[in-house]
């Protein structure tokens, strides 16, 4: 496989996984192309063209140094210059993916999270307030990125002379979707029956090893989950505090993250919703890894590295 056919695989497993459906995604991208033809031709110069075929601007090709036949990848959660050097250490190394985003896709981290807004809804928010709640919330992350040192990593690639990638949604959709399965095939009754379950995977029983396994961060193993969401595994990072409240409004009991901030938990605990922590890099992995398993059908040897776990279900 080809450094861009990797990456179209990747776009495709994640419309595939995405709780959006497909053809909402090819409404928004219909949607996305309309607008752009009413551009200036000034305003077409800066207007980025991928973002008409790509659903998922925060998982970019940064650099293609060698558009080379890829035999071995080195992947990893976050990508820097240090892993860059790695490759080079390691050799034959002929593409490094990241999950996490870098330049472009870094800078453009906010712009997943409009889907959030499309979860929420699938659960039973109304859209209107979901929209109206994540949209103060994009801003602010969008923000937040804005300052960052986006192409550090980039610039390293193109002087090592790296071929350089990122899957970052379509991994998180992955593994929304595996977990969404397991929880509508088990029923979880109690928090504690959605720890054990979560326990079975292998991902979280290697980072329960180290101390970072499935975590109960609001309510107590004896609880019933009620309605479980997974409205906070994937949509590029967390959402509006103001959401839990609604969420409970509408019947959600548990949520299943990768992270929560003392703000986002503090409101949780508020509404009386049950938050289980089931991992950073042990979620980051489990998404990652559903998609490498299609590489290494394809013959592709995979060194991980950066906090990826890697399991292999092929
Ligand atoms: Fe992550």
């Amino acid at each position: 496989m080809k450094i861009k056919e990797i990456y179209d695989l990747a776009i495709r497993l994640g419309i595939k996984a995405d709780f959006r459906g497909e053809k909402e995604i090819t409404k928004l991208l219909e949607r996305k192309k309309t607008n752009y033809e009413k551009l200036s031709e000034k305003e077409k110069k800066e207007f980025d063209l991928e973002s008409l075929e790509n659903p998922y601007l925060d998982s970019r090709i940064y650099n293609i140094a060698d558009d080379r036949e890829i035999k071995k990848v080195l992947v990893g959660i976050d990508i820097d210059p240090a892993e860059i050097l790695m490759a080079k250490e390691i050799g034959n190394i002929d593409l490094i993916i990241a999950h996490h985003p870098i330049g472009k896709g870094l800078s453009h981290l906010s712009d997943v999270m409009e889907l959030q807004a499309d979860i929420l809804n699938i659960y039973g928010v109304p859209i209107n307030i979901a929209e109206g709640l994540m949209k103060p919330r994009i801003e602010e992350v969008a923000r937040g990125i804005n300052g960052l040192n986006h192409q550090r990593t980039v610039d390293a690639a193109k002087l090592l002379k790296t071929n350089l990638m990122n899957s970052h949604t379509p991994c998180d959709n992955l593994a929304a979707n595996f977990l969404k399965e397991l929880i509508d095939e088990k029923k979880p009754e109690r928090i504690e029956d959605l720890i054990n379950l979560l326990k079975e995977i292998p991902e979280y029983q290697e980072a329960a090893k180290i101390g970072v396994g499935p975590k109960i961060f609001v309510g107590s193993p004896e609880n019933r989950c009620g309605k479980i969401a997974l409205t906070e595994i994937t949509g590029g990072t967390e959402g509006s505090p103001k959401l839990y409240e609604k969420m409970a409004q509408v019947g959600i009991g548990t949520i299943i993250g990768m992270h929560i901030s003392e703000e986002n938990k503090k409101e949780a605990e508020a509404s009386n919703i049950n938050v289980v922590i089931a991992g950073h890099m042990s979620s980051d992995s489990l998404g990652v890894n559903l998609f490498l398993d299609e590489l290494e059908k394809e013959g592709i040897e995979i060194v991980p590295c950066s906090g990826l776990t890697r399991i292999s279900r092929k």
